[in-house]
């Protein structure tokens, strides 16, 4: 693999890959090679290169699936350090004019061909975060002694509003697209003490931003025996940890996205907190027209996160303006218990979470206000029925927080085939 070359410095090594761009100049022809893992660069000079070799690097195509031979030569100046002094090339399949080119193409045209576009160098980069995320993320619970308990897609409760469901033809039966699996994650809970669970949801967003996509994934913790504060806290050393793993891990590819490193080495622990009301009041000091009981729209998120380095909490908002499932704050009882996490450079809300309602008759009262379907949420309020406790727990979008980490502009990058209105191909 290209991202082990460094193990095989003056060694005749093999990489199977495809041709990502070639060049000539005078004597010496260079075939740069993607694998997946990263991109090498081959160098032949013709005088020193067999030239039947040396004729089928100028003729091989963009995206050309290749195997190439050659010796690793440690190089400063290429971005992975590396280059190869290639001795075989073999050209495993063709490609005739590749439609993506490497000039500039509009969002559309790239969006259409999103099948091969993940093939270019910043596609793959973005990728590669991603998948570091996760894995951070599932690493990060499993040495906390979090159990990983699945929640289901298919479901019958609207946990997070009723506007925006994907409704489904359960065999006759309505059911929805799950928008979250927190429910579910409560009662895991309960079982076995803090969970996570980690998978697709679905929202029929109706409007068209950077930030929304309609099938995104979320990873959701719960536990038992946990209060506002303490949640807090594990939400923000999961957040750090996510930053610390792809600084130790994917400096290449923040390289390649050209993101500025200084601003993700500058978020240090604990994050800051601040109050719904104490955030509004920072909104109308700029001058912002915004009231007391209104929910935050992206650019006053962004004018919050400013004032900060870090993601910021934003906590105990109004209750009419959260879901169904928050407890009120004991010594205020108009707002919740609830917090969103805002993340740096304006990218907005990352998490939202918060301590659950956890008494049976005011969570009963909720549902009904919310005008929720009761029958729907009888074993949902069984567990305040047997053995309730003070628990808590949060969801991290991981589409947001890879646009964040890695300085996208748009959401559409940070999740191989985004799902938008009106996109759903390929
Ligand atoms: O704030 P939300 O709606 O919270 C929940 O669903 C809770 N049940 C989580 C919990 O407490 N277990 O969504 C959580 C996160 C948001 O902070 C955001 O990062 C992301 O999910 N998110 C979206 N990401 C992409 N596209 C959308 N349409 C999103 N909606 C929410
Ligand atoms: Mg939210």
């Amino acid at each position: 693999m290209i991202k082990h070359l460094g193990k095989h410095v003056n060694q005749e090594i093999q990489i199977e890959g495809w041709l990502f761009n070639k060049r000539s100049s005078g004597k010496i022809r260079f075939v740069i090679v993607r694998d997946g893992s990263g991109q090498v660069q081959g160098v032949m000079a013709k005088q020193e290169t067999d030239p039947e070799l040396f004729e089928l690097a100028g003729e091989v195509t963009q995206e050309s699936s290749i195997r190439v031979r050659g010796f690793v030569r440690e190089e400063p100046r290429a971005p992975s350090g590396y280059e190869l002094t290639v001795t075989g090339l073999e050209v495993v399949g063709g490609s005739e004019d590749y439609p993506i080119t490497l000039k500039k193409h509009g969002v559309d045209f790239l969006a259409d061909r999103r099948h091969l576009w993940i093939r270019g160098p910043r596609q793959a980069s973005i990728l590669r975060i991603r998948s570091e995320i996760e894995q951070a993320i599932r690493d990060f619970f499993y040495q906390r002694d979090f159990i990983l308990a699945d929640s289901p897609i298919i479901t019958s409760l609207a946990a997070e509003g009723t506007t925006n469901l994907f409704e489904i033809d359960y065999h006759g039966e309505k059911a929805y697209l799950a928008q979250t699996g927190q429910l579910y994650s409560e009662a895991t809970a309960m079982a076995l003490g803090r969970v996570y669970n980690f998978g697709p949801v679905f929202r029929a967003e109706k409007s068209k931003t950077r930030r929304h996509l309609l099938e995104f994934w979320m990873v959701e913790a719960e536990m038992a025996y946990c209060d506002f504060e303490q949640n807090l806290k594990v939400q923000e050393e999961l957040v750090y940890y996510i930053i610390q793993r792809v600084l130790e891990r994917n400096r290449l590819d923040l390289n390649t996205l050209k993101r500025d490193i200084s601003k993700l080495e500058a978020v240090t622990l604990p994050f800051p907190r601040l109050s719904y009301t104490e955030a509004v009041k920072i909104l109308q000091d700029s001058g912002e027209d915004f009231q007391w009981g209104e929910d935050f729209g992206a650019p006053q998120e962004t004018l919050l996160s400013d004032h900060y380095e870090s993601p910021v909490f934003v906590h105990r908002f109004p209750a009419d303006i959260k879901a169904f499932y928050m407890k009120p704050d004991p010594s205020e009882s108009r707002v919740v218990l609830g917090a969103d996490l805002l993340a740096s450079e304006g990218y907005g809300e990352i998490i939202g979470g918060g301590q659950r309602l956890d008494e049976l008759e005011p969570l009963q009262q909720r549902i009904k206000e919310h005008n929720l379907p009761e029958e729907e949420f009888a074993w949902y309020t069984d567990l305040r029925r047997y053995g309730s406790v003070p628990h808590s727990g949060f969801g991290l979008g991981i589409e947001r927080t890879v646009a964040w980490i890695c300085g996208l502009e748009h959401i559409r990058e940070a999740i191989p085939f985004p799902r938008m209105l009106y996109r759903i191909r390929p």
